[in-house]
């Protein structure tokens, strides 16, 4: 096979992984499908993103967020949903350097609303 043609093949599967994946991820399904479980997800998202304040000897506003009961309590009660819905601008947004992606937004009010699962 000449150089050429396996650059052109190569080509092609490169764009139509990107179109497949393209159109996968951000039209038919923006999210990676999670379930929004403690142990299958929800603690991953708050330990990359809230328990390092939220959590330990001495957490922010003495709010824990490390451990199932700490964190479905917190969750159950409104306070987590309504903080990471607030706008980048807002003061009072979670977690305050905006690392949340819609996609944790999303995970974190399906698993409140399913009433906070630890596991399936
Ligand atoms: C960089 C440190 C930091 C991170 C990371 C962080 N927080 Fe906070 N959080 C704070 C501080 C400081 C306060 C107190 C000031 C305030 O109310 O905004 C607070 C307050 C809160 C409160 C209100 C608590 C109360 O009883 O008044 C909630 C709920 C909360 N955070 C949830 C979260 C969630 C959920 C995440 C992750 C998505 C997160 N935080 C990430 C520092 C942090």
């Amino acid at each position: 096979m000449s150089n050429s043609s396996l650059f052109r093949i190569l080509t092609a599967c490169i764009a139509a992984a990107g179109f497949l994946t393209g159109c996968q991820y951000n039209v038919e399904q923006p999210c990676p499908d999670q379930k929004a479980q403690y142990n299958a997800s929800i603690e991953l998202v708050l330990s990359a993103h809230c328990t390092g304040c939220h959590g330990g000897q001495n957490p922010e506003a003495g709010l824990a967020l490390d451990g199932y009961n700490a964190a479905a309590n917190a969750t159950l009660t409104g306070d987590v949903i309504d903080r990471i819905n607030r706008s980048a601008t807002d003061a009072l947004v979670m977690p305050p350097n905006g690392s949340f992606t819609e996609c944790d937004i999303i995970l974190l009010q399906k698993w409140a609303e399913a009433g906070a699962p630890e596991n399936e």
